[in-house]
């Protein structure tokens, strides 16, 4: 990764700073909680003080995490370029308000959502989750999201609502990568509806009690903690419940290589690499690549939802 010195001071939080104050309501939540009927943004998220109840959520491992800076500036966002350092080069100009979601397909509140209606009724939640990508790097990353689930029901899936999808916004003006064919745009994403409704599934609008930056995602990205970082679609303009399993893109891209599962699996190589280890991003040079854990250390939690599939053909 290269080192950049663009980055602000402030931009990059301590883990022992973060960790200290860990517990941080984003202003969404507050505002419910002190029965305020303002609607908060989460640019304006708040740092927790002393006499305020905790929002922190279920399931975070208890590993460190990564810098702000490691988060911020080594990830794939192809819509602003392949190289790790592009996105952060590219996306700081991405007007990611005001901000619509499309919600179509099997449900009974299809429409056009504003995202302070996505994200106002819900109280959000900080997570510390280990994000593994295909390319056998990995993170630990202090997410803040809404539970999908939660924002799914909302808008009442039938019972024909078997997958979902999700779309990535498509406007090549504002996104350089779009105006080249490195994958079919939009970039499209899809779960199983019991992926999607599973309690560690996240629609995240922030990382380290901050919003969300341009290059993670913004305004609004999926996290499955269990699954391979690709299938963490950004920047989302489109939800759409669906009978039938949808195309994802790196599937289109590659079918070979790539799945629609895409359940993290150290038994299961990728075609041109093992999975069966991976380098933990910041962990320094001489760091020796560590395990990798079955469903990226969450098969307690997720394994059920694949009793009975064959995980090898089912990659
Ligand atoms: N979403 C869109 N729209 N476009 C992309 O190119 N890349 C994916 C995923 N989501 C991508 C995307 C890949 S390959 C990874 S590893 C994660 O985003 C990485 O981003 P993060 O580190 O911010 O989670």
């Amino acid at each position: 990764m290269k080192t950049k010195n663009k980055i602000h001071p402030w931009e990059i939080t301590s883990e022992s700073v973060y960790l200290d104050r860990r517990q941080f309501l984003l202003a969404a939540g507050l505002a419910t909680a002190a029965g305020m009927t303002s609607l908060a943004l989460p640019g304006q998220l708040m740092a927790a003080t002393g006499d305020l109840e905790s929002v922190q959520g279920p399931y975070s491992t208890d590993e460190p995490p990564n810098s702000w800076k490691d988060i911020t500036t080594y990830n794939n966002f192809y819509e602003f370029g392949t190289a790790k350092d592009d996105p952060y080069d590219n996306a700081q100009e991405f007007r990611s308000q005001p901000w619509t979601v499309k919600v179509s397909g099997e449900c009974d509140k299809p429409g056009e959502y504003h995202f302070e209606d996505i994200i106002g009724p819900h109280t959000l939640e900080d997570r510390v989750y280990r994000h593994r990508c295909v390319e056998a790097w990995s993170m630990v990353v202090p997410w803040v999201g809404i539970p999908l689930g939660d924002l799914l029901k909302r808008f009442d899936p039938n019972s024909d609502a078997k997958f979902v999808r999700f779309k990535t916004l498509h406007d090549p003006e504002q996104m350089p990568g779009q105006r080249r064919p490195v994958l079919r745009w939009p970039y499209v994403e899809g779960l199983t509806i019991a992926e999607a409704m599973h309690p560690l599934t996240l629609m995240v609008v922030g990382v380290y009690g901050k919003t969300l930056p341009n290059q993670n995602g913004a305004p609004l990205r999926l996290i499955t903690p269990w699954k391979y970082g690709f299938k963490g679609i950004k920047s989302i303009v489109e939800i759409e419940f669906t009978s039938r399993q949808p195309h994802t893109s790196w599937e289109i891209a590659n079918s070979r290589e790539y799945g629609f599962y895409a359940n993290v699996n150290p038994e299961v190589d990728h075609p041109r690499w093992s999975q069966a280890r991976e380098r933990r991003i910041g962990a320094g040079v001489f760091d020796e690549k560590q395990p990798t854990l079955m469903f990226n250390g969450y098969a307690e939690e997720v394994a059920e939802l694949y009793a009975g599939l064959d995980l090898r053909k089912n990659y």
